[in-house]
């Protein structure tokens, strides 16, 4: 066998497999969704084009209908979620996050964020990624009941007097109070970003109240709950978009694939239909009902609750195990989950997380109903306790078996009923 045959053949098998596996497994890792397959027929000569810069100056021959779809990606995404501006570039959330420092901050300037262990993300700051680096940040954090503490942090942010504010999480199970960070943010004159990567589609679909006027700049994905390709927006209001764009280009990258901008839009498009807004609200709906599943198996199992398509449980008080070995029992279940280092944690390294947190934009996506996450909460809690692996992963496969999971990914149109009565 040659080296192109062997290597070929390692490829098919491999991507073989996992899509076997996809369809064999409950994934519960709140940044995954099912994305629809009728987008892929959405723009079908898009594949093979690249475009850099803002329209109207790009640096590549032949862009007029490239200019047309990102404008009117632009206008799509301004009319979803409300704000002035909106670009649609970003390669992922950390890039978009990254291009927001750089169009509002100097290298060493002061930056307050949520704590990582109480939600923050890893481009909020963390000491080994490129934000804790560049610039100087200090963290706030929760209360005893897990919910921010907006006096803790409105002192901190008038000791600290940093030049921006972000709120915005990972693994923060509540709403946010975007009032009281904008007056916060406007006492001590720092500019305020919210970083929705996860809640974007929860907000476009009505399920998630977050009142993005508040901010100065808004990050989000166009992945997770949004359900589109992956790839970040930056919205912000009209005076800053000149800001924001050049730090997108030429300030943090070059080229982006067209494709994106039109996958992107047709998924902002999706998000004005009821069957989009029903998604949006069954995450929040499972995500509750899962918690209060957990909380009737062990009073001591879930971390607070939730407003949002995920919960943290605290799998080392209920059932014994840190987040690591609680992700592996269950990945050995046919149940993916991702290990967290949670609020009342003692450090922020992964390695030490003391529980799991369990999504359900997956499972919204593919239609699971509350019945099924009840099935799904006493197979989590039995494999935590050490039941027999087999008997769990049959039941595991007894789910994807009944619901079949894959026929979000069929290429049929969705339902365009849209959300909202439309005014002629
Ligand atoms: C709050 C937040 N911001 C940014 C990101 C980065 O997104 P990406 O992984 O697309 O770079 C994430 C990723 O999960 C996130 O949770």
């Amino acid at each position: 066998m040659s080296d192109l045959d062997e290597w070929r053949e390692r490829l098919r098998s491999a991507a073989t497999r996992q899509a076997d596996y996809e369809r064999s497994t409950i994934d519960l890792i709140a940044s995954d969704n099912a994305v629809p397959g009728w987008r892929a027929h959405t723009a079908p000569y898009l594949g093979d084009m690249i475009q850099e810069g803002i329209a109207g100056k790009r640096p590549f021959a032949g862009a007029a209908i490239h200019d047309e779809l990102e404008l009117l990606a632009g206008e799509v995404a301004r009319g979803v979620f409300g704000v002035g501006h909106a670009i649609l570039q970003s390669h992922s959330c950390s890039q978009a996050n990254q291009a927001v420092y750089h169009a509002l901050l100097r290298p060493g300037d002061r930056v307050l964020a949520l704590r990582f262990r109480a939600g923050g993300h890893l481009t909020h700051g963390m000491r080994a990624n490129f934000s804790g680096r560049a610039y100087n940040f200090e963290f706030y954090g929760v209360d005893a009941s897990g919910v921010i503490d907006y006096d803790a942090l409105r002192e901190h942010a008038h000791r600290f007097e940093p030049k921006l504010l972000i709120g915005g999480s990972s693994s923060y199970p509540w709403r946010y109070d975007t009032a009281r960070l904008r007056a916060i943010a406007d006492e001590v004159g720092a500019r305020l970003l919210l970083d929705l990567s996860h809640e974007a589609g929860l907000i476009a679909g009505g399920a998630f109240p977050c009142d993005l006027a508040d901010a100065d700049v808004v990050t989000m994905s166009l992945d997770k709950t949004l359900r589109g390709p992956h790839g970040a927006a930056i919205l912000c209001r009209a005076d800053l978009a000149g800001v924001i764009d050049s730090a997108v280009h030429p300030g943090t990258q070059s080229s982006f694939p067209l494709r994106r901008i039109t996958d992107a839009t047709a998924a902002l498009l999706e998000t004005r239909t009821a069957a989009f807004a029903e998604y949006a609200e069954r995450c929040v709906t499972l995500a509750r009902g899962l918690a209060e599943h957990f909380r009737r198996i062990d009073p001591d199992a879930v971390v607070g609750g939730s407003d949002k398509h995920y919960l943290l449980l605290d799998t080392e008080r209920a059932f014994g195990h840190d987040g690591h070995a609680a992700e592996l029992l269950l990945e050995r279940c046919g149940v993916l989950s991702n290990r967290q280092s949670l609020p009342g944690g003692a450090s922020d390294r992964l390695k030490d997380a003391g529980g799991l947190r369990i999504g359900t934009a997956w499972l919204s996506s593919c239609g699971y109903d509350e019945h099924d996450t009840g099935v799904l909460a006493e197979v989590v809690a039995d494999a935590l306790r050490g039941a027999d692996v087999d008997k769990c992963a049959r039941v595991v496969r007894d789910l994807t078996g009944r619901v079949r999971p894959l026929d979000v990914r069929r290429a049929t149109e969705p339902d365009w009923t849209p959300r909202f009565a439309t005014t002629s």
